[in-house]
């Protein structure tokens, strides 16, 4: 059912922890499995130097935000949000469609905490356009046939 990526960043999660002092933080949970994903920023000229996360969830959810971490270090903002919640499923060689929702989690704490920076540091992004924390909703465990390819 889970990949051997999954496995291995379920069981070895990379990027585990908290920045002190951090450029942006973002925080996301989902109701319906009270799961919570926290990501840290440190951000320096427009690059992404470190980011850390905790994730109180489940093994999915973990499995994205170590992947998601790994995929995000030391890209520069830019190409940063060219990546969403599909690229970091193919990294782990896929999810179950049922848990494809734990992969969005990853992609929205990344952007909570990027548009926390941007909140402290009136930066603004293209690729952040129209991204709102407060209007997340958490609905995605409703469609767990939804792929949105
Ligand atoms: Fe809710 Fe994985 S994040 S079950």
């Amino acid at each position: 059912m889970y990949t051997d990526k999954v496995m291995d960043h379920f069981t070895n999660p990379r990027n585990v922890g908290v920045i002190e002092n951090p450029s942006g933080v973002g925080e996301v949970g989902n109701v319906k499995c009270g799961d919570i994903m926290r990501i840290y920023l440190l951000i320096e000229d427009d690059v992404i130097t470190d980011i850390k996360f905790k994730t109180f969830g489940c093994g999915s959810a973990i499995a994205s935000s170590s992947i998601a971490t790994v995929m995000l270090k030391g890209k520069t903002i830019d190409e940063a949000l060219e990546l969403n919640n599909k690229d970091f499923v193919s990294a782990l060689g896929g999810l179950p469609s049922v848990k494809l929702h734990c992969s969005v989690l990853a992609e929205e704490a990344f952007k909570s905490a990027l548009y926390d920076y941007c909140q402290k540091s009136g930066k603004s992004y293209t690729g952040l356009e129209g991204f709102d924390p407060a209007e997340l909703d958490d609905d995605h465990h409703d469609h767990g046939d939804e792929d949105d390819e």
